[in-house]
């Protein structure tokens, strides 16, 4: 089976584009990144894709000002020149519109780091420090035009510590994102994910409890 061709769209630092890049890097992985496209021009990711020789290319919302439109069909194009199949967002910032969507309707992932549908948004990891959660963790799922609602096709909990700051759960939490994102990548790839009332069936079956979900290796 041919390889699904990705595009990772990104606005800052790009950690988790570096590990779908590096899964991909597995001849065996059912996906490629064959291109990374940025919102901004300045954003850290871009260089990560160049070095890895992938395609990075700028699509910066700030020259189509309020156009939301502009902005979107600039980043079809890139995806269209590319021969896109599958979309992942990866830390990247701007909300896309429906209509976007619709043409992308099951075919583009993101990463949130927080267990959805709890803390959908920003400052996640803060937030969970506030409301004295237990258990945290990151989600991938399919984007639907309300933000961080979409089906869940993978999750995975850390225990939040007492000693834990922002910054320290922020770093345990981005390590599974690590894992899951390929994770999530890969079963949209081989086709082994289903949307049926709202929520994803991998294989047949529904998404583990979270608790079940072992970081697994994911290539
Ligand atoms: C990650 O925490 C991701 O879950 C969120 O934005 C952050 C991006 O980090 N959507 P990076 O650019 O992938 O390092």
């Amino acid at each position: 089976m041919s390889r699904k061709r990705v595009a990772v769209l990104i606005s800052g630092r790009g950690s988790n584009m570096a590990a779908l890049i590096e899964a991909a890097e597995d001849k065996k992985y059912p996906a490629e990144i064959v291109v990374v496209i940025s919102n901004r021009p300045d954003a850290g990711g871009l260089l990560i894709a160049q070095a890895a020789g992938i395609a990075a290319e700028i699509v910066d919302h700030a020259k189509f000002g309020t156009e939301r439109a502009g902005f979107e069909r600039a980043v079809q194009e890139v995806l269209e020149k590319h021969r896109i199949d599958l979309v992942c967002l990866a830390g990247f910032m701007r909300l896309l519109t429906a209509g976007f969507l619709e043409k992308w309707h099951l075919r583009i992932l993101n990463i949130h780091p927080a267990l959805l549908p709890a803390f959908k948004g920003l400052d996640t990891h803060r937030r969970a420090l506030e409301a004295h959660a237990k258990i945290h963790g990151a989600s991938v799922h399919f984007v639907v035009p309300e933000m961080d609602s979409g089906p869940v096709i993978a999750q995975s909990a850390i225990a939040v510590r007492s000693t834990d700051s922002e910054a320290t759960l922020a770093r345990r939490v981005l390590e599974i994102e690590h894992r899951i994102y390929p994770a999530a990548l890969k079963l949209v790839a081989e086709g082994r994910v289903r949307v049926e009332n709202g929520r994803c069936l991998i294989d047949g079956v529904p998404v583990p409890d979270v608790t079940d979900v072992a970081p697994t290796d994911p290539a």
